[in-house]
């Protein structure tokens, strides 16, 4: 239970990599949790700073762009605002979401190392380290591919093989590759500075072990327990890259600060930056204060797989400068699963934000609504789409939607939308019903247990549900129209706590529902007094929640699937690499930049276009069997490659003087192999 002793609160939400869109996983882990809590917080009157931003560093950005074939800085840009947008879009409430390639979070994190640096933290260390010597450069673990030591798969990382999990040392690997240049990458010497974690270890044990036992969740705890029980190593704070932020050192030039030093320091940076935007002092959310019971609350939202990171590093860092303050909680949810198997953003099986936005517009709150009644919060759940149908329509629709629905409705049709008599909540047992679900709803949300807090706001809408129907106004309002009154405006009572509930869950509904209750506010604190004048005008009814058809949830399944198989082709369909040949052979190949001058379509053929090249030495005619992916007009004026002394053959009664260069997807597109930028016609290609 987080303690109402805390003047300040600062959350915050583990940065994501800026290296590709988010799916449901990243919501329910770390950030509808930390959102649901912060909303809940703002309704109490908190001060509170919500902070998040894309991380930006790291080998994860690079190998996005290498993949690409486009820069690091090209990957940031595009994904932070795609980002940005579905969080926006869901109603994730940061005050600031900022971006660790920021000025100021660099300025933070260099300051952050030299503090440390100076107090002769670190201990500075050689090791051998794997090193390309084509491309010059030291591999980071994600560039060295290589034979697991512990299951044999051929594609283990120098970090960890996916295969059968195991986390590895990249001199683990059995016959090590460079995943830049696919040699075999040499050990060198390589200096680097080291986080002394055995040096903290006592004082983790204390702090950690001590100090957050039956406090932090078991899940998270007991991962920290094992650690610690293990001994802990001193871990490198610096990396041999070539994107991230400079080592402030002379003697590290070309050197960055290892990306987990610096991402945990963008929740600092960030609220450095919302400070400057709002004018507030950013130091009170950070610092200690003079008066320790003036400190600020700090709590860090994020996935298990996080847990090192927030639990042993980030807190070792911020007690060995001294100035700040430590976490009091780091709520970890497990992984969430989807359709029976792990989420995953390389083999596509997900279910995307920006998709779904796209798929279901306006319907955020029934993602947000399946995703608290699913969440991972001491074990690893699963989503499918049966049960998010099941769960919208026998929940949001058929009890919260239907209850709200029936009481406006009748509302309007008794008495034209209009509440009469100084209408306050008449019905004690309700009145303490609604008053122990805001209690069990406050202590569940500060218990992290999200799924508990959603149950109980869902049980006044039950309440209502029962109560309307046991009352039954459509028989008594001829006989019994006072009666009938009071139970209506008994009931606009419950939809208007039940709206001022929803906010930290369902902040779209919440808003729907006080429209139409015409109650003319932005948020509704726990602590208002809900009440209806005499002759207050309701607005008309809308329809907050829509039945999910089993062929729209068919269609999401089915997308799944194909997804999958069209993965599982393109993996099988590789094709194995051929025989080594000479470099004479290949030197016989005569390969040339040309351009496309003409193209028509061959008659009375699906597959072949008659071009003529200009291939620099002549104008030739090629037939090439690309009509099913390009129209002839399109490719007119195209640099192309092509094998100038491929034997001329007859093709359909063409004759056919050389060949086009195309690469092949395995799922069988064509695209051109042409110069990246234009080059003189009869250009060499070797
Ligand atoms: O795992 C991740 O996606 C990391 N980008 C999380 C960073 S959390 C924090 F330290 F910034
Ligand atoms: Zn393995």
């Amino acid at each position: 239970m987080i303690e109402d002793k805390f003047k300040r609160y600062t959350v915050t939400s583990a940065l994501p990599y800026a290296n590709g869109p988010l799916h449901i996983g990243h919501l329910a882990g770390a950030y509808l949790p930390a959102d649901i809590f912060v909303r809940h917080l703002r309704l109490k009157r908190k001060d509170v700073v919500f902070v998040c931003g894309s991380d930006e560093h790291g080998a994860a950005i690079t190998i996005k762009a290498k993949k690409e074939n486009t820069t690091p800085q090209a990957i940031i840009d595009k994904y932070h605002h795609q980002i940005k947008d579905s969080f926006q879009d869901f109603g994730i409430a940061f005050d600031i979401y900022h971006r660790t390639s920021s000025p100021i979070h660099h300025d933070l994190s260099k300051e952050f190392f030299l503090n440390l640096y100076e107090k002769g933290e670190f201990i500075e260390k050689y090791s051998d380290q794997y090193f390309d010597e084509e491309f010059q450069q030291f591999l980071a673990d994600r560039y060295i591919i290589g034979t697991c030591p512990n299951c044999g798969n051929d594609n283990a990382y120098g970090d960890q093989c996916e295969k059968c999990g195991s986390t590895l040392n990249a001199t683990d690997l059995i016959n090590p590759k460079s995943t830049l240049s696919g040699n075999k990458p040499i050990l060198k010497p390589t200096k680097h500075w080291y986080l002394p974690l055995d040096k903290y270890q006592p004082w983790l044990e204390k702090w950690l072990l001590e100090g957050k036992k039956d406090i932090w969740k078991t899940n998270v705890y007991g991962q920290c327990s094992s650690w610690l029980k293990q001994g802990l190593q001193p871990r490198s704070m610096t990396r041999d890259l070539d994107w991230g932020i400079d080592v402030p050192l002379e003697e590290a030039v070309g050197k960055k600060l290892y990306v987990w030093l610096d991402a945990p320091i963008g929740y600092i940076s960030a609220t450095k930056q919302w400070a400057l935007d709002n004018d507030k002092d950013w130091q009170l959310y950070w610092k200690k204060q003079a008066d320790s019971a003036d400190d600020a609350c700090l709590i860090n939202f994020i996935g298990k797989d996080n847990i090192v990171f927030h639990c042993i590093t980030f807190p070792s860092i911020l007690n060995a400068h001294g100035d700040y303050i430590l976490p009091e909680n780091v709520p970890a949810n497990e992984f969430l699963n989807l359709e029976g198997d792990k989420l995953s953003t390389s083999r596509n099986h997900a279910v995307w934000l920006h998709e779904y936005l796209e798929e279901f517009p306006g319907k955020q709150d029934e993602l947000r609504f399946v995703l608290a009644s699913i969440m991972p919060e001491t074990s690893d759940s699963e989503f499918t789409w049966k049960d998010y149908q099941a769960r919208v329509n026998n929940e949001l629709v058929a009890i919260l939607g239907n209850f709200v629905n029936r009481v406006m409705i009748l509302m309007h049709k008794y008495y034209d939308g209009i509440v009469m008599g100084g209408a306050e909540l008449k019905n004690e047992e309700i009145y303490t019903q609604i008053g122990n679900a805001y209690n069990l709803v406050g202590e569940s949300i500060e218990t992290y247990k999200f799924r508990n807090a959603l149950s109980a706001m869902m049980d006044v809408a039950r309440l209502g549900n029962r109560y309307l129907t046991e009352n039954e106004p459509w028989k008594t309002f001829k006989t019994e129209p006072e009666i009938t009154r009071e139970v209506l405006q008994n009931c606009l009572h419950i939809i208007g706590h039940l709206s001022v509930l929803m906010q930290a869950f369902l902040p779209h509904s919440a808003k729907k529902i006080q429209d139409m209750l015409n109650l003319k506010k932005d948020v509704f604190h726990y602590d208002e007094d809900l009440v209806f004048e005499d002759g207050h005008q309701l607005n008309l009814a809308q329809l907050l929640y829509e039945k999910v058809e089993d062929a729209t949830v068919n269609y999401q399944i089915e997308k799944l699937n194909v997804k999958k198989v069209v993965l599982e082709e393109q993996t099988t369909q590789v094709q194995a690499a051929k025989e080594n040949i000479s470099f004479e052979q290949f030197a016989e190949l005569d390969i040339r930049t040309g351009t496309i001058l003409t193209a028509e379509k061959v008659a009375k053929t699906k597959k072949l276009l008659k071009l003529t090249i200009d291939t620099g030495i002549d104008q030739r005619t090629v037939v090439s069997g690309i009509a099913e992916f390009f129209e002839p007009e399109s490719i007119v004026g195209k640099q192309v490659s092509i094998l100038v002394n491929l034997a001329p053959r007859e093709i359909k009664g063409i004759l056919s003087q050389g060949m086009i260069l195309m690469a092949e997807n395995p799922d069988g597109k064509l695209s051109f192999v042409a110069p990246s930028a234009a080059v003189a016609n009869g250009s060499v290609i070797r």
